[in-house]
C-alpha cells in the first residue's frame, strides 16, 4: 500500500470530501494541524482507533486527545468549568488541549480515553477542524509517526515513516507550530500543566490570572508518570546544552552565537539564528531529522532558553535525548 497525498492548497475540497469519507469507513487519515500532523481517526468507532495503535506501533493503549470543530461540539462531549470555559474561549482554535470530565452519553469510546472517566480534548486550527465539521464527529489524533519516533511537522514527513501503512495524507504544507498542543488540566482553583506544548505557561497564566502548576521533577504526561521516557528520538544518540561540538557530531544550534568547534560539526543547522523561540519550534522537529540524516555520531543541541515556548523546545529535547529503553 502506498498513501495518496492530496495537496490542500491544490484541491481543498476535494481533501476535505476524501478525508471525511475516508474516516467515515473508520480509516486512519494522516492530516496537518497546525502544531504537528496527526493521524486521525474517528473517536466513536474502536476499529478504526484500534487501527491508530497498529500503524504507530504503539505499545500500549494510551489516552488519545480528541480534536472536535468548536467549542459547542467540545460541550456535547465534555463538562466546563468557568476556568477551562475561558481558557478554551480565549486559546481555541489553537495549541491548548484541556483535560475534562467526559458527559455522560457521549459516543467517544473508551479506546479514545483509555478507560479513564476524563478526555483531553482541543479544536485545531483550519483543515482539520473543517474536516470535523464535515464528519460530524470528534477525531482522535495523535502525531502521525511511528512510536518513540520524532513527530511530523510535514505530509513528507509523515510519507516517509507512514505512507506505506496509508491510504491518505493531506499535504497542508509546514505545520506553523511545530510542536504538539499545550495540555492542561484545572482542579478546582489549580491549573495542571501536563505537557507543555505550543501555548506557553505564561500566556495561561495571564489569561486566567492564576499560576500553573507543574508536576515535580521533570516534565511528565500520563504516559509517562515521574519518569522521562524516550521519545522524540532521532536515531543518533543526542547530547544537550552543547557549548561545544565534538568530532563527528552534527550541531543544532540557537541564535547568534557561535559555538566552538563548529566548523569541524557533520552538519550544522540554526533552529532560530535571531534567537526567536516560536521560530526554534516550528524547526525543531524538522531539524532533528536533518542533523540525524548525516549520520553522526551523535547530535549536540546548543542550551535553549527555559522561558516561553522554550519551555515545551526543552522538554521534547530532554525526552530526544533521554536513555533509550
Ligand atoms: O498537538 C497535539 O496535541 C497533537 C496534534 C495531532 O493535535 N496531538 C497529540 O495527541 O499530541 P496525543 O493523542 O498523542 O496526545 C496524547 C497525550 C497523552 O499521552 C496524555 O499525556 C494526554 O494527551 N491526555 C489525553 N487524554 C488525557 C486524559 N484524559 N488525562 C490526562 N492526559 C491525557
Ligand atoms: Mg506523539
Amino acid at each position: 500500500m502506498t498513501a495518496r497525498i492530496i495537496h490542500l492548497a491544490t484541491d481543498e475540497e476535494r481533501a476535505l470530501q476524501e478525508a471525511a469519507d475516508a474516516l467515515a469507513e473508520g480509516l486512519p487519515v494522516a492530516l496537518p494541524t497546525e502544531t504537528v500532523y496527526g493521524l486521525a481517526a474517528d473517536a466513536t468507532n474502536p476499529t478504526a482507533l484500534t487501527r491508530i495503535y497498529e500503524t504507530k506501533g504503539r505499545p500500549r493503549f494510551n489516552p488519545l486527545i480528541c480534536h472536535v470543530a468548536d467549542l459547542a461540539m467540545a460541550r456535547e462531549h465534555a463538562v466546563f468549568d468557568p476556568i477551562s470555559q475561558l481558557l478554551a474561549e480565549h486559546f481555541w482554535p489553537g495549541p491548548l488541549t484541556l483535560v475534562l470530565p467526559l458527559r455522560e452519553g457521549t459516543p467517544i469510546h473508551p479506546l479514545a480515553t483509555a478507560g479513564l472517566d476524563t478526555v483531553g480534548m482541543r479544536v485545531p486550527v483550519g483543515f482539520a477542524s473543517a474536516v470535523i465539521r464535515r464528519l460530524g464527529r470528534p477525531l482522535a489524533a495523535p502525531s502521525a509517526n511511528t512510536s518513540g519516533k520524532v513527530s511530523p511537522t510535514s505530509a513528507q514527513h509523515v510519507d516517509e515513516d507512514l505512507g506505506e501503512k496509508l491510504t491518505l495524507i493531506i499535504d497542508g504544507d509546514a505545520a506553523p507550530v511545530g510542536v504538539e498542543s499545550t495540555i492542561v488540566r484545572v482542579e478546582g482553583n489549580t491549573i495542571r500543566l501536563l505537557r507543555p506544548g505550543g501555548i506557553s505557561a505564561d500566556e495561561i497564566e495571564a489569561v486566567t490570572g492564576m499560576p500553573i502548576v507543574r508536576p515535580e521533577g521533570p516534565a511528565t504526561t500520563i504516559e509517562a508518570p515521574g519518569m522521562l521516557v524516550s521519545h522524540y528520538a532521532p536515531g543518533a544518540p543526542v547530547r544537550l546544552n552543547a557549548v561545544d561540538v565534538e568530532p563527528d557530531e552534527a550541531l543544532i544550534a540557537f541564535g547568534a552565537r557561535d559555538v566552538a568547534g563548529q566548523n569541524k560539526a557533520r552538519a550544522v543547522v540554526n533552529l532560530s539564528p535571531a534567537g526567536d523561540l516560536a521560530e526554534a519550534a516550528a524547526n525543531l522537529f524538522d531539524y532533528l531529522k536533518k542533523a540525524d540524516a548525516v549520520a553522526p555520531r551523535r547530535i549536540a543541541v546548543a542550551p535553549i532558553p527555559e522561558e516561553g515556548l522554550g519551555e515545551a523546545i526543552n522538554d521534547r529535547l530532554a525526552r530526544a535525548a533521554a536513555p533509550r529503553g
